[in-house]
């Protein structure tokens, strides 16, 4: 079935749009000050400037003049336009010889996780599936314990970034800056207790390609997961699936009318895979201070490039286990993570130094909640300060 993709209000940085923009302000801004200033400005105190420079000729000066409007990133107005390299990439060099190049046939993804040397085996599975399939790996180490991979066939050509107890997120917004990341198609930034029997990297491509899904996520195989919504479990009667037509355990309903997450537009965090162009805006979105992320999933639909119900899916037919196995504080109790729910937990108490602390899961989990409730403000404060802004999904405009 073909999408057709809506058109939106949502300012996403499609790097060729941000440059018609700009080219476009800069024309506005041009002509108004040929208004402000008059043409006398133009005429004489341009030509002034040109002859001082000597060597004036009218070629030069229409080329000037076209320069105006020309939009260069910010930092390289000194540089000539041609050495200008604004992205790059994860391709790996040799030494000498011949340069790798990329793939211009077929698209290359990037797949990147957290991981620990505890779920070495899990990882390494995992990683295998994907092998077949053009994909770059990225493992961050929250552990520090980089040389114990080493072993593994496909490690050497995987790129290991280490920095002791950082989260997903944290390593996100440090690592996969959007520039970086330009030649990827799809991003998968997946944890590392994920069971993937059931999951055919291809196969998953082949899916959301022709679904148009701008974002998503592999169904969690119900039976045997830690499903903290509904919407993510897996439905074995499709492939993909947008929302559910059931009762939320919080009591909220979702029906075929819903258009809001949890009921549909979302995606968990453990597993998402995001385009290139939706991740250019999450990662926008990725607070730096926030190293959890919570709330951001709820927000995702920001990110989808128009209808949130259309571009954002789960595959059913290529679905995965989630273990819920703890990583990051300790491993004492289970993963808690996401039991904000259906309902985000109201009245959270920030954590206090005068608490005693606890167990390390327990910390990260309030932690977690404090950050879900800045989140939530921040979101809000940007609304009220950002006049330009629209909600392209709010219900009803005037009930603002
Ligand atoms: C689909 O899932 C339902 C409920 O989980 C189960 O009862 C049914 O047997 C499953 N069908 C197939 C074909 O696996
Ligand atoms: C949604 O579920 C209700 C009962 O729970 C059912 O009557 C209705 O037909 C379902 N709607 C769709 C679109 O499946
Ligand atoms: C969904 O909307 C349609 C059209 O407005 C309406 O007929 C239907 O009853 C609604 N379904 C539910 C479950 O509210
Ligand atoms: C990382 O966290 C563990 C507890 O999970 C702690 O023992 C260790 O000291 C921390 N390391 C650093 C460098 O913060
Ligand atoms: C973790 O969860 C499993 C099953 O979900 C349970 O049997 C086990 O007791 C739990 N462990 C702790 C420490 O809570
Ligand atoms: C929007 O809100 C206004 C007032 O709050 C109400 O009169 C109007 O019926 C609402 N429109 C829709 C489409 O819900």
């Amino acid at each position: 079935m073909m999408m057709l993709k809506t058109p939106t209000s949502i300012s996403h940085e499609d790097p060729k749009r941000r440059f018609f923009s700009c080219s476009f302000l800069s024309t506005i801004a041009m002509l108004s000050a040929v208004l402000f200033f008059g043409s006398q400005f133009v005429v004489t105190d341009y030509k002034e400037k040109f002859l001082a420079w000597g060597s004036v000729n009218g070629m030069q000066h229409t080329i000037s003049k076209s320069c105006e409007t020309q939009c260069r990133p910010e930092g390289t107005e000194a540089l000539p336009k041609g050495i200008v390299s604004k992205t790059s990439d994860l391709l790996m060099q040799p030494l000498w010889g011949p340069r790798n190049k990329k793939n211009t046939k077929s698209s290359t993804n990037l797949l990147a996780m957290a991981v620990g040397l505890k779920q070495k085996e899990s990882v390494n599975k995992i990683v295998k599936k994907f092998i077949s399939s053009d994909f770059v790996f990225m493992l961050f180490h929250y552990d520090g314990r980089v040389n114990e991979w080493r072993d593994l066939e496909w490690s050497g050509k995987a790129i290991h970034v280490s920095a002791m107890n950082q989260t997903k997120w944290w390593y996100a917004k440090r690592f996969l800056h959007p520039d970086i990341v330009s030649d990827y198609e799809f991003i998968f930034l997946w944890d590392e207790d994920l069971g993937i029997e059931n999951f055919n990297a291809g196969r998953y491509l082949s899916i959301i390609r022709k679904e148009g899904l701008e974002i998503s996520q592999p169904a969690l195989d119900p039976d045997n997961s830690e499903v903290h919504h509904l919407l993510t479990a897996r439905d074995n009667r499709t492939e993909v699936h947008r929302k559910i037509n059931k009762t939320l355990r919080g009591g909220r309903k979702c029906d075929e009318n819903s258009t809001d997450p949890p009921c549909t537009g979302f995606v968990e965090m453990m597993a998402p895979v995001f385009s290139q162009a939706s991740w250019r805006c999450i990662w926008h979105m990725i607070q730096n201070d926030l190293v959890h992320a919570w709330g951001l999933d709820f927000q995702l639909g920001y990110c989808a490039q128009g209808d949130r119900t259309k571009n954002i899916g789960i595959v059913d037919s290529e679905y995965i286990i989630h273990y819920g196995i703890p990583s990051l504080g300790g491993s004492a109790a289970n993963k808690t993570n996401a039991e904000a729910n259906d309902q985000p937990a109201q009245n959270i108490n920030l954590p206090s130094s005068e608490q005693p602390v606890s167990d390390p899961r327990t910390e990260v989990r309030k932690l977690s909640l404090a950050e879900l409730e800045t989140f939530k403000n921040r979101w809000k404060k940007a609304i009220r300060e950002d006049n330009c802004w629209i909600d392209p999904f709010q219900k009803n405009i005037t009930a603002k």
